[in-house]
């Protein structure tokens, strides 16, 4: 089969890269408005690439394009391939508006087309581990989730990712993934939203670069997402240099805890740990008992963190087939939803009723 990829800057590359290790792709063909990237893609990494999209458009022998460009084309490109006649997968988030989401999912809908976006954590090892223990029955009712979210600022000045205009906010940009998460986690629709933010502590974002953000759930459960950009919290001599030389000093800390009734999980990226305590009865008190604790080594950690070659593999598969997307374009735009809902609750101060957001 032969692939596509729109917009096909740093996430461009690395799809290109898994695309080339994936059963069933006999071509790759990119495209990027930037011709010195073209050039590059062509000389360097040795693809057929155009600037031009309506090669690929007109080419009907290409069934599937991966969307991997800034945000703010995300919308036109789907419109345009699935006009086309492609399958396609977009990267998140969805589109900078909420109208131009709902937009890309009634298109597909339409067509009955295939859509899918890169919520590529729902293939992580270590999110579906948390996932299966809690289909499992081992957690109870999840009735608590906590995201910590810490890193320093990697976008650098001028990114498309710190305007409004092409990068929406960062909530969606870069925090997208965590609404995401506890949904999957915790089973049930969010009732309602509300989100604090700091002043900024850098100058030059057009975006809020810090959240404090609270999801009260259908079925009452809470979930928290805590967010800054700021020094890293990891630093020189951390016995994790591996670790952090990986991140290349981004100073990232990304921790969540799920609780639940009968347990809890803790998932730790940058320790490489994921924990599981039980809960239990005693004459004195609930007891906890640590049941599990996962490591991995450091080669696996794509497959534990972003796992996107799985993800890009089965989206190939699932074309080649003729099957659905393993998460309808739909739950995404729910996704979708809550992230607008909570920068619109940081804009105006105010709860946010999720019923009275499109
Ligand atoms: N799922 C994840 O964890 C994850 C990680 C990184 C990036 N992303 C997403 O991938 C996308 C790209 O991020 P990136 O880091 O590769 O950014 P990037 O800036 O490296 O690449 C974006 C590319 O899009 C191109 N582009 C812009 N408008 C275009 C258009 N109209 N047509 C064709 N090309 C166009 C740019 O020239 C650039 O080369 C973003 O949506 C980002 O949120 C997702």
């Amino acid at each position: 089969m032969k692939v596509a990829v729109l917009g096909a800057g740093g996430m461009g590359g690395t799809v290109i890269d898994h695309l080339e290790h994936t059963e069933g792709v006999e071509e790759i063909i990119a495209q990027d408005i930037r011709e010195e990237r073209v050039k590059e893609l062509r000389e360097k990494v040795g693809v057929k690439a155009y600037v031009e999209l309506e090669p690929i458009l007109k080419d009907d022998s290409i069934p599937l394009v991966f969307i991997t460009s800034s945000n703010d084309a995300h919308k036109p490109l789907t419109l345009a391939a699935l006009e086309a006649g492609k399958a396609v997968m977009c990267e998140k988030p969805m589109a900078v508006t909420l109208a131009d989401a709902r937009a890309m999912v009634e298109a597909a809908e339409s067509r009955e087309a295939f859509l899918q976006i890169g919520f590529e954590l729902r293939y992580s090892k270590l999110y579906t581990k948390v996932k299966d223990w809690v289909d499992q029955g081992l957690l109870g009712q999840v009735v608590n989730t906590h995201c910590y979210y810490i890193c320093s600022e990697f976008h650098h000045k001028g990114s498309w990712r710190n305007k409004q205009a092409t990068g929406g906010s960062m909530f969606g940009e870069k925090l997208s993934h965590y609404v995401d998460l506890p949904r999957w986690w915790i089973g049930s629709e969010v009732a309602d939203v509300s989100s604090v933010c700091a002043p900024n502590v850098i100058p030059y974002y057009e975006v809020h670069d810090n959240y404090h953000t609270t999801y009260r759930f259908q079925n009452g459960a809470v979930s928290h997402l805590t967010f800054m950009m700021a020094p890293g919290a990891t630093f020189k001599g951390d016995p994790l240099q591996d670790v952090i030389d990986q991140q290349r000093g981004d100073g990232h800390a990304l921790r969540y805890l799920v609780v639940g009734t009968q347990g809890c999980a803790e998932t730790d990226v940058f320790y490489r740990t994921i924990k599981r305590w039980e809960f239990g009865d005693s004459p004195e008190c609930l007891t906890s008992t640590w049941v599990e604790n996962l490591t991995w080594d450091k080669s696996e950690d794509h497959v534990y963190f972003h796992n996107t070659l799985d993800q890009t593999r089965d989206i190939v598969r699932r074309v080649r087939e003729g099957l659905p997307p393993a998460t309808p374009a739909s739950d995404a735009y729910e996704t979708m939803r809550l992230c607008f809902a909570a920068e619109e609750s940081a804009d105006h101060g105010e709860r946010i009723n999720l019923a009275e957001v499109y």
